[in-house]
């Protein structure tokens, strides 16, 4: 009797939990109505958005082009690019498998017919990177040795083109949650088993003429292992910003915070949230079939989530934190994935 009694409390405290959540936090989790994060927009930043698809393929994946939505919609003064490469990037590609890597070209018209601040430029993706350090990289066949061909051209013209034109750089495998205007000079903290603190490189906002990305190109030209997946791409970036900005003189204390680096040049790193609320290590909890209510609660000084490897992630379930996500924050996407004779979101 005392076990029934127990179960139903239980279960009314689930259903209490559910209808909470339906009622209450599900419909103001949507674009605009979650509340923005940005005060004041910054004022002098380049305002646009770009991706960049270094594959070569012609469409793009569901998941890439919810990025790009979800970007679009949350961010309506911005002019979003999406840089497609037209030939494959130099090198041998990673590796890849799992879910969701059919590329949907019925989804690259939708986003530009809705969303009139999105482009797309197909491009040779290595002419970014001539007239900058990472030219002597491309002409003496670094490039060609790679193993990680997708990785390693992303890691560099993505510096490039920020050195040259400034703006806002953002991985594929994001989904925008709100307005990233106020943002300027800025990048995330991760925190991870491997080290203590580091920043990545999947969200990057940079002035154009930033010295520490001059740095930071010159230093990969002197660190480039076409055998090493990261050793341009974060590992790099950490290494840079130690030599220009003086990280490294900060052993265990918090990164998230304004950078004084040389001449004057600055850089802010924002809390693991800011960009990377789930960790690389526990991304399954973005794609597990349900997800507990706190998942949204700790996107609430997020502006964007990182999902990781959305080429090759898990299969995403509608009741999934991704799938929630998704079919707020790119309903276009998801719709006309789910159309699809396979849902291949
Ligand atoms: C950081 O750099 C920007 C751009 O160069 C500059 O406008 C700003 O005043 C700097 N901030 C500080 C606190 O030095």
């Amino acid at each position: 009797m005392a076990r029934l009694s127990h179960l139903l409390g239980v279960g009314f405290y689930l259903f209490i939990h559910l209808i909470f959540f339906y009622f209450n936090k599900a419909p103001t989790f949507q674009p605009h109505m979650i509340g923005e994060l940005c005060e004041s927009e910054s004022v002098g930043a380049e305002k646009r958005i770009f991706f960049i698809e270094s594959s070569g393929e012609k469409c793009l994946r569901p998941r890439q082009a919810c990025a790009i939505e979800s970007a679009a919609r949350t961010n309506p003064d911005m002019n979003i690019e999406v840089h497609m490469a037209l030939y494959p990037a130099p090198g041998i590609p990673e590796v890849e498998g799992g879910y969701g890597r059919n590329a949907h070209c019925q989804m690259m018209d939708i986003l530009t017919q809705q969303f009139p601040n999105v482009k797309v430029f197909r491009e040779d993706l290595t002419r970014h990177l001539l007239g900058t350090p990472l030219e002597t990289l491309l002409q003496n066949g670094e490039f060609d040795k790679s193993k990680f061909s997708y990785q390693h051209l992303s890691d560099a013209v993505r510096i490039a083109m920020l050195h040259k034109s400034g703006g806002i750089y953002l991985d594929l495998d994001v989904i925008t949650l709100r307005s990233l205007n106020c943002l300027r000079n800025t990048a995330g903290e991760v925190r991870s088993a491997e080290y203590k603190a580091g920043i990545e490189n999947g969200v990057l906002i940079f002035d154009k003429g930033h010295e520490l990305l001059n740095h930071y190109m010159r230093l990969m030209t002197q660190i480039y292992d076409p055998s090493s997946r990261e050793c341009i791409g974060p590992n790099g970036l950490l290494k840079a910003a130690g030599e220009f900005c003086g990280f490294g003189v900060c052993e265990g204390c918090d990164f998230g915070q304004l950078w004084i680096c040389r001449d004057n040049w600055n850089i802010t790193v924002l809390y693991t949230e800011a960009f990377y609320p789930i960790p690389f290590r526990k991304r399954i909890r973005f794609y597990e079939p349900t997800f507990p209510l706190t998942e949204l609660d700790n996107l609430q000084t997020s502006y964007l989530v990182h999902v990781y490897g959305s080429g090759h992630g898990a299969q995403v379930s509608h009741s999934s934190l991704y799938g929630f996500l998704a079919q707020r924050f790119c309903p276009s996407v998801y719709t006309v994935s789910s159309r699809s004779r396979v849902f291949n979101f």
